[in-house]
């Protein structure tokens, strides 16, 4: 294991066997909707290549970046660095997240694609840290993969400061890792 990791908090099998339930429960519920999936990128990247090949009907496939984040606070502050290339006016839509945790990003996203008329406008999100959540918060998830306690994780396309995206599990990273 990595060395910066205190400890495995979700394995990759656990991560594959989730993924496939989602994608299972969407696949039913978009079939024969033509849905586009937006990515939020970059923690996303990971979910969002494995979820959509377990998706069995036709689709299309969208990314969106915003930023808000540095090291591991929040600003709460948003601006589209990358806006979705599709016309979503009219269409089902799901957006794809790596992570709830203030809510903030996806408050943001949520109305910033709600703007542009999608004829349905859902959420799906990998983790969820309900402890984290700010009360202003308006949105919440339509489909989750697991509800995490109020830890900073990585991997699996979670950052901090860039690196350990590319772990396949997601991991409780060492307080020494940042606190220095
Ligand atoms: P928000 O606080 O819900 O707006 O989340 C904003 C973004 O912060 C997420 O999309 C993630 O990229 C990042 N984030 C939140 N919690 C964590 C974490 O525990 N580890 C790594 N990134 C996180
Ligand atoms: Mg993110």
């Amino acid at each position: 294991m990595e060395r910066n990791i205190q400890r495995v908090l979700i394995s990759e099998e656990q991560i594959q066997a989730k993924v496939q339930e989602l994608a299972n429960e969407i696949s039913r519920e978009y079939a024969g909707k033509d849905p586009i999936f937006v990515g939020v990128l970059k923690g996303v990247v990971m979910f969002f290549g494995d979820f959509v090949k377990k998706i069995k009907e036709p689709c299309q496939i969208d990314f969106m970046c915003i930023s808000s984040y540095e090291g591991t606070l929040s600003t709460g502050k948003m601006v589209v660095k990358k806006d979705i290339s599709a016309d979503i006016k009219g269409r089902h839509v799901v957006i794809l997240e790596d992570i709830f945790d203030t809510g903030n990003s996806l408050e943001f996203t949520y109305h910033y694609l709600l703007s542009k008329e999608p004829a349905s406008l859902k959420i799906c999100t990998l983790l969820d840290k309900p402890e984290r959540r700010n009360p202003a918060v308006t949105v919440k998830p339509d489909y989750t993969g697991f509800v995490i306690p109020n830890e900073f994780v990585v991997g699996y396309g979670l950052d901090f400061n860039e690196h350990y995206r590319n772990l396949p599990y997601v991991g409780i990273l060492k307080p020494e890792a940042y606190q220095n």
